[in-house]
């Protein structure tokens, strides 16, 4: 049985990867690890990006610890929509049913001063956004595009929950929460949109039934953005729906010093097995020089020590590790830096 399967993907996937393998098989050299295709690099091999058989190893495997995928608006943009590696991810993450996205944003104290906020705004940061990630826009239908009679064109895409959707996530981020400030956000579109109605009426219901220990706060996804900038540690857990979790990450990740620091654990039912990424893409922009950070993949794989495969101690060290590598001046480009991304998985290992 495989314990750990490694999908490294597009771009600068492969690149980090290697560097999060290195990590693992020093950490645990007993562990088994397999490699597959996966996103652009599969539908090169395959003519998918997810082939039926990397799905079922996906789901067999305890922990699966993705790179990127995708091509930006260039290699792949011609593939058929359903063909696309991005397409392919949606399909990874519906096909293991992992359905809570743990984004959690750190500020280590080495990096205070590598976030364009101020430092006195992000020190100290322990930021857990649950993103809902099986649902919702990404996945609703209909969707399409369609030729209009008099000309121009119209899409569609439609945004949907159902209770029960709503519900599993939210569980997940009280359960968080009771482990670390007992706080929780839920952020939605309640004014304007069904969907956010239905969201918040959920999470209400839920916390009242479930968790009244648990402080809960609604908030209007608008102005969780600006509060995510403004004064990011009045939040402990953030919990919210795939389209607004997408974009709160990136924003929260800059709070961390770069979008290269930040992992994520996607989880579903309790001894299923995890998806692991960092939430950065493929970054075609610097796929292929060698200079991307790996420690978003690297704090994935800790956080699959964690989550799936029962070895805390082993992610501890981890952990332990990158807070070691950067306070000895560890720092790669997008950190103001110049390691390079190998220089980077060095200084990891060597702290180890
Ligand atoms: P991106 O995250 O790839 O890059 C955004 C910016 O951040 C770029 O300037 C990039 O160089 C920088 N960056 C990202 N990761 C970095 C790292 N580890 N170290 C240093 N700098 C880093 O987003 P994008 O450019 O909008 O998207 C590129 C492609 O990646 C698209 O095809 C998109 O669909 C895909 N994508 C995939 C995933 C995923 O596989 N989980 C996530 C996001 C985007
Ligand atoms: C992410 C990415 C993906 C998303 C894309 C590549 C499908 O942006 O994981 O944050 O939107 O979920
Ligand atoms: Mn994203």
């Amino acid at each position: 049985m495989t314990d750990l399967l490694l999908l490294p993907g597009d771009g600068i996937g492969p690149e980090v990867t290697a560097q999060a393998r290195r990590v693992a098989e020093a950490v645990a050299p007993d562990l088994s690890i397999a490699e597959a295709l996966f996103g652009g690099c599969s539908f090169d091999a395959h003519g998918t990006p997810l082939t039926d058989e990397v799905l079922a190893a996906a789901k067999a495997a305890r922990a699966v610890l993705m790179g990127a995928v995708g091509g930006g608006g260039g290699q792949w943009a011609g593939a058929p929509r359903d063909k696309r590696p991005e397409a392919g991810l949606l399909n990874l993450r519906a096909g293991m049913e992992v359905y809570a996205n743990l984004r959690p944003a750190l500020c280590f104290p080495a990096l205070a001063d590598a976030s364009t906020l101020k430092r006195h705004l992000v020190e100290g940061l322990d930021l857990m956004i649950v993103r809902e990630l099986t649902g919702g826009i990404y996945f609703g239908s209909p969707r399409f595009i369609e030729d209009l009679p008099g000309g121009g064109r119209r899409a569609v895409d439609t945004q949907v929950y159902t209770t029960a959707e709503i519900e599993r996530v939210a569980r997940v981020a009280f359960q968080l929460a009771r482990g670390r400030r007992n706080l929780v956000h839920s952020a939605e579109k309640s004014n304007v949109m069904d969907s956010g109605l239905l969201w918040r009426q959920v999470v209400t219901d839920l916390h009242a039934r479930e968790f009244p220990d648990v402080r809960l706060e609604h908030i209007l996804a608008d102005n969780a953005a600006m509060q995510i900038v403004r004064d990011p540690r009045q939040f402990d857990v953030l919990v919210t729906d795939n389209l607004f979790g997408d974009i709160l990450a990136d924003a929260a990740a800059m709070l961390t010093g770069s979008l290269g620091m930040l992992p994520s654990a996607a989880l579903g039912d309790a001894g299923r097995p995890g998806l692991y990424e960092p939430i950065h893409g493929s970054a075609p922009d610097i796929a292929g020089q060698g200079v991307a950070n790996p420690l978003a993949s690297i704090l994935s794989l800790e956080m699959a020590f964690r989550w799936s495969l029962g070895r805390p101690e082993a992610a501890d060290r981890i952990l332990a590790a990158v807070i070691r590598a950067l306070d000895n001046g560890a720092r790669t480009r997008d950190l103001g830096g110049a390691l390079t991304t190998v220089q980077m998985g060095d200084a990891v290992l060597a702290a180890l």
